[in-house]
């Protein structure tokens, strides 16, 4: 059985101007986590935010009592060189034994021009440490949100499910009503939204038909 749903809105989509408030409101609607994407401006053409707004926001949101718990920020990083703070080589598996040690989960995404086939060594290191907690398909080129969603990016995900049956995969990008079913066939259990939830009239309800989509084929 696929491991459960987890609803991450996207707070690209929130207001910036109410960051906090928005934060704390999105979790009391239901949400999992929150999806905090940080941009540079060099990996995609658009900027957003970085550690301290990061900093500033975890008060609002009371952070997860066990890994992967209600009130994860799942920080989706769009940088050029993500290893620049820390010395690292250009090894990812480098990188995520760092980010092990620091306590966190690893994620590691792949947008729609990279094969899915690039994960298959990452995911089968001998080390623990060195593997991926999680792995995010892009089903929209990244760079900004409230774009159409790519069914083409779905037999990724499709088979990562077949060989990994517990593995978290994470979808984003154009999900949302019409979207989620495709998705969650496919075998995607961590599902992030940003103007479906942020856009919408009723963001509990959202969130509840999101995770139902999910939670049913399970
Ligand atoms: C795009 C971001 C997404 C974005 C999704 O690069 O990674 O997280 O916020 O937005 P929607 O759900 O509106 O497509
Ligand atoms: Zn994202």
């Amino acid at each position: 059985m696929a491991p459960p749903a987890i609803i991450a809105p996207s707070i690209l989509s929130a207001d910036f101007a109410k960051l906090g408030e928005e934060c704390s409101r999105t979790i009391a609607q239901g949400a999992d986590w929150l999806h905090v994407d940080i941009m540079d401006g060099h990996f995609v053409p658009n900027i957003t935010f970085g550690a301290p707004v990061v900093t500033m926001i975890r008060p609002h949101v009371d952070g997860p009592e066990q890994h992967f718990g209600k009130g994860t920020f799942d920080c989706h990083m769009m940088i050029a060189e993500p290893r620049r703070d820390v010395g690292l080589q250009d090894e990812p598996r480098d990188l995520i034994r760092y980010i092990h040690e620091q306590g966190m989960l690893a994620g590691i995404a792949i947008k729609p021009s990279t094969k899915v086939d690039v994960l298959w060594d990452v995911l089968e290191s001998p080390h623990e440490k060195e593997r991926p907690d999680m792995v995010l398909v892009m089903t929209v080129e990244p760079g900004f949100g409230g774009q159409k969603f790519m069914a083409s990016e779905l037999p990724k995900v499709e088979e990562l499910r077949r060989r990994y049956p517990n593995l978290n995969i994470e979808v984003d990008g154009g999900l949302g009503p019409g979207t989620i079913d495709q998705a969650a066939d496919a075998g995607a259990n961590v599902i992030v939204a940003g103007s479906a939830v942020f856009g919408s009239e009723d963001p509990a309800q959202a969130i509840k038909l999101l995770r139902e989509a999910v939670e049913k084929r399970r």
